[in-house]
């Protein structure tokens, strides 16, 4: 079942004189289980569809169908708590979220919140925790004494702790080194291979989306540019032109290298893949 939004639109400061149209009548089906990226320039509405996955925003206008709920607009919905149970949404700049005094209190407060006794949500805390790799020795440290990935994915875990179906994740990696951003991408890519959740992910990063995402959707001034395969966004000079997308390394790595005569399959998505199969044409 997708997820699916019917004409779907959002007002910022509705009825008043400085209302503001973040999200222009999107229809969109998302489909379950794979991995889908969200791009689109600055301002271009990304944040705003996503806060609507788990009812942060509701609909102006339209509805959205997530799992077995509906959200229309105009109605408030009364299933806000398992909705956020199902569907984990990891904010831009999660890290400013932790508030606990200790790592493991912050992210067993998930699946407490959510009804589980305080022995159980633990050791689910301790799980999510081993997850996203930080290490025993710092489940008792205050948050604020991590590092800015550690927070990252400290905040990960409280998503993962709760054990959603749908995990949505907001910019995951800005602002990270490439190792710390490294280990998110391996995460979800893990929890998505792995664990079979639905993973949407916003991101300006084409490289990661290129490499990572089975479907990717544009969105420009509100509006839904493109949704669909992302080998075929991003294999094609003319659609990355018109909506001023960068073309990834790999990709233009790839065109060097046929236009020298090699021969690289179009879904050769990584160096790995580029590389051995130029090893094999020089034998
Ligand atoms: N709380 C708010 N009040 C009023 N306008 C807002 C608010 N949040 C966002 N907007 C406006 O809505 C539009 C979409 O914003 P949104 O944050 O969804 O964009 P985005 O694609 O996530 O951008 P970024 O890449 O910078 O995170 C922008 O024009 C923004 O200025
Ligand atoms: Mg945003």
């Amino acid at each position: 079942m997708p997820i699916t939004f019917k004409a779907l639109s959002y007002i910022y400061d509705k009825d008043m004189p400085y209302a503001h149209k973040a999200l222009d009548n999107i229809d969109l089906d998302i489909r379950e289980g794979i991995i889908t990226a969200i791009i689109g320039e600055t301002g271009s509405g990304k944040s705003t569809l996503v806060e609507h996955l788990n009812a942060l925003l509701l609909p102006s206008e339209g509805s959205l169908e997530i799992l077995d709920y509906t959200l229309t607009a105009g109605n408030k919905p009364k299933f806000l708590k398992p909705l956020r149970k199902d569907v984990g949404l990891v904010f831009q700049f999660s890290e400013y979220q932790l508030f606990e005094e200790t790592v493991l209190k912050d992210v067993a407060f998930g699946p407490q919140n959510f009804g589980i006794d305080q022995q159980t949500a633990t050791s689910m805390a301790k799980e999510a925790l081993r997850m996203v790799n930080i290490d025993e020795s710092l489940f008792s440290a205050s948050p604020l004494e991590l590092s800015g990935g550690q927070k990252r994915r400290v905040a990960i875990a409280g998503i993962i702790a709760c054990d959603p179906q749908i995990i949505v994740l907001d910019e995951p990696t800005a602002g990270l080194d490439p190792r710390g951003a490294k280990e998110i991408i391996d995460l979800f890519v893990d929890l998505n291979r792995k664990l079979k959740k639905t993973i949407i992910i916003v991101s300006h990063d084409n490289e990661m989306v290129y490499n990572y995402c089975d479907d990717t959707v544009v969105l420009s001034k509100g509006q839904i540019r493109y949704h669909g395969p992302t080998i075929d966004l991003f294999n094609d000079e003319k659609i990355l032109k018109e909506y001023d997308l960068l073309e990834p390394q790999i990709v233009t790595l790839r065109k060097l290298l046929k236009n020298k005569g090699f021969r690289i399959s179009d879904d050769a998505r990584t160096l790995d893949v580029i590389v051995k199969q130029v090893k094999e044409q020089l034998k």
